[in-house]
C-alpha cells in the first residue's frame, strides 16, 4: 500500500480478515481497501461487517481478473466499487479520491441535516435577554465543528444544558454525550474512568476496561467541573489532546480518539493558573472558544419567561393547568440574589406549585434563602458521597448511623418522624434502629 502513502492518508495495515475487523473496530477508520480472497475471514465477511457497524465508510474491492461476479456481489452487498488485479497506482489511487469526496459529502449532509434539526435543539434553552441571545448565537456557529469548547459559569446556569445542546446541533449528535464529572469521580480513579485500563494494568483489573474517552468515541465526551481536576491528570490530558490518541493504563497499545471536548467549570481557571493549581498549557488549549454563562442576577431579564417556562413544565407533570402568579411574587423573583442561579430558581417554582395546590401562587408559597450557602436541595449527592467516603475516609455505617442520629435529633426521638424525614418506613427505622450500637439504642 505504500503507492497511497504521498495522499498523506494515515493508514493501518491487516494480514487477514478476522484482523481487519479488529483493527477497523478499534481504530477510527475512514476507508476500507480489501481483496476479497483473504485468510480466516473472506473480504465479503469484512465488508459485512463494515456495513453492519459503520455503514457509511466506504469499501474498495480488490479482485483478481476474471471473478467480476464476486465484485458485482459485493457492490450489491454495499461496497463503494472495485479494482481488479493487476491494477495500477492511478486507478487505484482515482478510487480513494472519489471514495473520500462522497464519504466527505455524506458528513457534510449530515450536518446539514443536523444544522435543520438544530433548529429545534436549542428550544429548550429560555431566556431573551441580550447575554442568552448572544450565547446561543455563540454555540449556534461552534455547535457544527470539532473545537474544543470551555463553558464557564456559576452553578445551576445551564452549563451542561448548553453542551448537550452544542452536542445535539453537531454533525456528532448521532453519536454518545458522555458526561464525566471530575469533581465526582476521585482523581485516582478519574484516570481510568477516562482512558481505560488493560486486564492485569493494577490488583483488581480483572478484565480490560474501555474509558470514556473511547466509550464516547463518534461523539462528545463533557468534562464537567474540569477545574477540579489534580495536575497530574491534566497532564495526560493535555497529552491527549494533542496527539488524538492514549493508551489504556497499563497498556502499551495506542488507541485513537475521536471525540469532541466540551468542558465546563464553575472555577475561574485564569486565576488558577496563576496559582499554579492548573497547567497553562492546557488553559489554552481547552479555551479556545470559550462561552461564559452570565449568573441569573446578571441578566433578570430572562426570570419572567424561565418563571412561566418551568411552571408550565411543573403543571405538565403534576397534570394540572399552569396557575397564575400574583405580582408580589414577579417580584419577588426578579428581586431575588439567585445564588444558585436557574436551578435554583426552578426549585423554588416546584416548591411554591406543590404548597399552592393548583391554586394561584402567592408569596406565601414562595420560599426564598438569602444565605451563602447552598440551599440543601442543590447539593449533588456524588459530591456528597465525594466528601465523605473518598475525602473523610468515612465508612458507610458510620454515614448511616450518623444520618440515623440526625433524623431522630431532629424528630424529637419519635421514631415515625424520624422515618419520615428519611424516606424510610418506620419498621425499617425500628429494625435498623435495632441494629445500631448502643448509642442509638439509647433514643429510643
Ligand atoms: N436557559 C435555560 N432554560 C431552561 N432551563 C435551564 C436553562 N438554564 C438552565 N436550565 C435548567 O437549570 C438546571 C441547571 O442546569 P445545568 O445545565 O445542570 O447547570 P450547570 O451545569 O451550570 O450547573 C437544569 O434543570 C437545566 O435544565
Ligand atoms: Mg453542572
Amino acid at each position: 500500500m505504500m503507492l497511497l502513502s504521498d495522499m498523506q492518508l494515515k493508514m493501518f495495515e491487516a494480514r487477514d480478515g478476522a484482523e481487519a475487523i479488529e483493527v477497523f473496530d478499534s481504530e477510527t477508520i475512514h476507508l476500507v481497501i480489501t481483496d476479497l480472497k483473504l485468510p480466516k475471514k473472506s473480504g465479503m465477511e469484512v465488508l459485512n461487517h463494515i456495513k453492519e457497524v459503520k455503514p457509511e465508510v466506504p469499501v474498495i474491492i480488490i479482485t483478481a481478473f476474471g471473478s467480476i461476479d464476486n465484485a458485482v456481489e459485493a457492490i450489491r452487498l454495499g461496497a463503494f466499487d472495485y479494482v481488479t488485479k493487476p491494477f495500477t497506482e492511478d486507478k487505484l489511487r482515482a478510487c480513494v479520491e472519489k471514495a473520500m469526496q462522497i464519504s466527505q459529502l455524506t458528513s457534510e449532509v449530515k450536518y446539514l441535516r443536523s444544522e435543520i434539526e438544530g433548529k429545534y435543539t436549542f428550544n429548550n434553552i429560555i431566556g431573551n435577554s441580550s447575554e442568552i441571545c448572544e450565547i446561543l448565537r455563540l454555540a449556534g456557529e461552534v455547535s457544527h465543528t470539532d473545537t474544543t469548547v470551555l463553558i464557564t459559569g456559576e452553578s445551576g446556569t445551564g452549563k451542561e444544558l448548553l453542551s448537550r445542546a452544542t452536542h445535539l446541533n453537531s454533525a456528532r449528535s448521532k453519536g454518545p454525550f458522555l458526561p464525566v464529572n471530575c469533581a465526582a469521580i476521585p482523581n485516582a480513579l478519574l484516570e481510568a474512568e477516562l482512558f481505560g485500563y488493560e486486564r492485569g494494568a493494577f490488583t483488581g483489573a480483572q478484565q480490560l476496561k474501555k474509558g470514556k474517552f473511547e466509550i464516547a468515541s463518534g461523539g462528545t465526551l463533557f468534562l464537567d467541573e474540569i477545574g477540579d481536576m489534580e495536575l497530574d491528570v491534566q497532564a495526560k490530558l493535555l497529552r491527549v489532546l494533542e496527539s488524538k490518541s492514549f493508551e489504556r493504563l497499563g497498556g502499551s497499545k495506542t488507541v485513537q480518539s475521536d471525540v469532541r471536548i466540551i468542558a465546563a467549570t464553575n472555577k475561574d481557571l485564569e486565576s488558577m493558573v496563576r496559582e499554579k493549581t492548573f497547567r497553562e498549557d492546557l488553559f489554552y488549549r481547552i479555551s479556545v472558544f470559550p462561552i461564559r454563562i452570565p449568573p441569573l442576577r446578571e441578566r433578570r431579564n430572562d426570570i419572567p419567561l424561565l418563571s412561566q417556562y418551568f411552571i408550565k413544565e411543573f403543571a405538565t407533570a403534576f397534570g394540572r393547568r399552569p396557575p397564575v402568579m400574583s405580582d408580589k411574587v414577579m417580584e419577588m423573583l426578579y428581586n431575588h440574589s439567585w445564588k444558585g442561579n436557574i436551578r435554583e430558581l426552578r426549585n423554588v417554582l416546584e416548591r411554591a406549585m406543590i404548597l399552592a395546590k393548583g391554586e394561584k401562587i402567592t408569596s406565601r408559597h414562595v420560599i426564598l434563602h438569602e444565605s451563602h450557602e447552598k440551599p440543601l436541595g442543590e447539593l449533588d449527592l456524588d459530591q456528597i458521597v465525594k466528601l465523605l467516603v473518598f475525602d473523610h475516609r468515612v465508612g458507610l455505617e458510620q454515614v448511616e448511623r450518623r444520618c440515623i442520629q440526625y433524623a431522630m435529633e431532629v424528630a424529637g426521638n419519635n421514631v415515625s418522624k424520624a422515618a419520615r424525614l428519611l424516606g424510610l418506613s418506620r419498621a425499617t427505622l425500628r429494625y435498623r434502629l435495632d441494629k445500631l450500637d448502643d448509642q442509638v439504642t439509647g433514643y429510643r
